[in-house]
């Protein structure tokens, strides 16, 4: 069976490019960053590299550039080293876990937590963060885009807010970085998170950039590694294999965009061609990530349907899929639990065709058809 993978937001294929450099970094650039003799200077290099191609992908300097395990920890540095009890912080209610759990956290250890509703378009009104505010507000933490949605926020306003109040301000730009321009030196942004794996690149290895000026304590003590912020010996070939990633997913950047507004409109067109009731979630969103709605089809059913076709989409995020709750984030934006419970993401990226995205649409024309007799049929 040809299988087609359309959960892209949940994790990529890795780019053959960057395979290749992994293996090649793997086998041969074995040192270790922190030896004096070559063996080691040879992997800082290719260390220091991947750091300057990660900067210049966001137009910042390399000294800004923290290298991590991924999103999750990026959001968890920024949260847990900046806030301490007596300080008020500010983020919304359909971030990820990562930000959502460590919030929860932090309230228990007397931070004063706030959590921001997104509005039924699924964006978030950067007013209500504005009137969130309080005197003792330290941070705030909003995403790029949502992950289950696709929805940008107006990361830009609010980062020029928080410069002029002097408030820290993070973003959570794991599902948009690639996705849409981001060139930080345009943005009052003091920290952002993003991961290798949702940019074709190596899953556990993110990236924290911390602006200039701006400091941290140490998360992990030992050898100093990672500006003193994060110690231990550094994964060299994920670290190469994220440079060229994000070098790559930003050199060919509208390219992308093209290609991925074309195969979701030609995803979306071929599902109303064949008759399909759906709703599409979510306004001003990157493309690529779709958010449908089949009136009186389980998500779960079909997203186990389809996965007997050869065809993988998610019902709900990655992270919370498994279980048969309705998504969090669609209840927050104001559905109801029936029409979230029928609700599935499905996702495409650079891999993907026209005829691939032809027979995704076809697939689930007969599925919801096969679905609705059948629940015609039990009354
Ligand atoms: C918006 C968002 N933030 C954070 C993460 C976590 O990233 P990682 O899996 O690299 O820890 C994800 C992954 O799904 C995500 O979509």
């Amino acid at each position: 069976m040809n299988r087609i993978y359309c959960d892209i937001a949940a994790t990529t294929p890795i780019d053959s490019k960057v395979l290749e450099l992994m293996e090649h970094t793997q086998e041969y650039i074995f040192g270790n960053p922190s030896s004096v003799h070559i063996f080691g200077q040879e992997a800082k290099a290719v260390v220091e590299r991947a750091r300057i191609q990660v900067a210049e992908s966001l137009n910042c300097n390399s000294s800004e550039i923290i290298f991590t395990s991924g999103g999750s920890e990026s959001n968890n540095i920024v949260l847990q080293n900046t806030l301490n009890a007596g300080d008020h912080f500010i983020t919304s209610s359909y971030e990820h876990p990562s930000i959502l759990k460590t919030a929860s956290h932090l309230g228990s250890k007397g931070i004063e937590v706030t959590l921001v509703l997104p509005s039924s378009d699924g964006s978030i009104d950067k007013n209500s963060v504005y009137d969130a505010c309080k005197s003792n507000t330290k941070l705030i933490s909003i995403m790029g885009v949502n992950n289950e949605l696709g929805t940008l926020n107006p990361i830009k306003e609010i980062g020029e807010f928080c410069a002029s109040n002097n408030i820290l301000f993070h973003s959570d730009v794991v599902q948009m970085f690639g996705k849409t321009p981001l060139n930080i030196s345009e943005f009052n942004i003091d920290f952002l998170s993003f991961a290798g794996h949702k940019i074709y690149g190596p899953k556990g290895i993110g990236v924290l950039f911390i602006r200039k000026g701006v400091t941290l304590p140490p998360l992990i003590f030992g050898g100093g590694q990672e500006n003193n912020l994060r110690a231990g010996t550094e994964n060299v070939d994920a670290i190469a294999g994220f440079g060229l990633a994000s070098e790559i997913a930003t050199s060919n950047l509208d390219d992308n965009i093209e290609h991925l507004t074309q195969i979701e409109n030609c995803f979306l067109n071929s599902l109303q061609k064949n008759d399909v009731d759906f709703m599409l979630n979510g306004k001003n969103r990157v493309p690529g990530i779709c958010n449908l709605t089949f009136f009186g089809i389980s998500g779960q059913t079909l997203l186990l349907n389809l996965d007997m076709q050869g065809i993988a989409i998610s019902f709900g995020s990655a992270c919370s899929s498994g279980s048969v709750k309705a998504s969090q984030t669609l209840l927050e934006i104001g559905m109801s639990e029936e029409d979230a419970l029928n609700t599935v993401r499905i996702s495409f990226g650079k891999p993907h065709t026209f005829e691939d995205c032809e027979k995704v649409a076809i697939t689930i024309a007969n599925q919801v058809k096969k679905l609705k007799n059948t629940s015609i049929s039990h009354g």
